[in-house]
């Protein structure tokens, strides 16, 4: 936990609670802390599949980021929960290429925490990481990953295709593009592996196009009670779109806000 993380947890004082609810198993309001983990995980469970997701912080400002560039410096430990247990109920993770060199991501476990709700959910214990490269670069910190946590989508003009293959194993690179990564195409050669509950964690610009292709269902977005001020990133970024969405659920604990958005279809 860093030393922001561990200020909030001291802080923390109130129960996580359920404001607005969009699931019949758990009406609200309710007190989360009270009913369980079994209660929280029905809270985020996804209507139907295939079901994409993304999941995003911002601060009362609008910033995607600290002063630091990277979203782990406005994060709170509510919103800590609540992106272990979207990725807890995952298929997959596909995450944009920038913010894996900037956050500097692994491959990725489950949180001990809902490693049984997951199971009963029928989900695999494992949970790959899908990059997303129009250059077909993987992070280093990726590199030789070969056993299928770590995949990467790049496209047949990558110039780093051949080197992605060697390194993660060719079964593991998916070509879905000429020149940009189509996340349409992408999406669907998910679904042929199985993966129908995908979650995005980002970043703006991945974001930004997976809604301008009409491709996300659920924006998962957390409020921190916090200015940074600055120029920072938004939580989308890219070619202008609008899209309405319908406020699902609403969670909040110790003035950090959870939101469940449906794009309206
Ligand atoms: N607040 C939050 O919740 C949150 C979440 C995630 C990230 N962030 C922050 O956002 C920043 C990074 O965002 P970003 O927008 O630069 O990076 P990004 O969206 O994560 O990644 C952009 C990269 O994705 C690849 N890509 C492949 N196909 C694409 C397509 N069709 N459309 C868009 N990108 C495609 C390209 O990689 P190549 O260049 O390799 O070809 C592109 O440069 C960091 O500061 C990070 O901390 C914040």
């Amino acid at each position: 936990m860093d030393e922001r993380c561990a200020s909030w947890a001291e802080r923390h004082t109130d129960p996580m609670r359920l404001l607005v609810s969009g699931s019949p198993a758990v009406t609200a309001p309710a007190d989360l802390d009270a009913l369980g983990d079994t209660a929280l995980y029905a809270a985020y469970a996804p209507p139907r599949e295939p079901w994409l997701r993304a999941n995003m912080v911002t601060t009362l400002d609008g910033s995607a980021t600290g002063a630091d560039g990277r979203s782990g410096g406005i994060n709170t430990e509510a919103d800590h929960i609540v992106f272990e247990l979207l990725r807890a109920q995952s298929h997959a993770v596909v995450v944009g290429a920038g913010t894996l060199r900037d956050e500097g991501y692994s491959s990725l476990s489950i949180d001990e925490r809902w490693r049984g709700l997951r199971q009963g959910d029928g989900l695999p214990a494992t949970l790959p990481l899908v990059a997303v490269s129009n250059r077909g670069h993987v992070p280093p910190q990726l590199a030789g990953i070969d056993d299928g946590t770590v995949l990467l989508a790049t496209t047949a003009s990558a110039p780093g295709l051949d080197d992605a293959r060697s390194s993660l194993g060719e079964q593991h690179v998916i070509v879905c593009g000429d020149e940009r990564v189509d996340p349409a195409q992408l999406v669907a050669a998910l679904g042929r592996r199985g993966w129908t509950r995908l979650l995005t964690e980002g970043g703006p610009s991945w974001l930004g196009t997976l809604v301008a292709h009409g491709l996300l269902d659920e924006l998962c977005l957390t409020v921190a009670p916090t200015l940074v001020g600055g120029d920072h990133p938004r939580t989308l970024a890219g070619p202008d779109v609008v899209v309405d969405l319908d406020l699902h659920a609403l969670l909040e604990q110790d003035g950090t806000l959870l939101g469940r958005w449906l794009t309206r279809r």
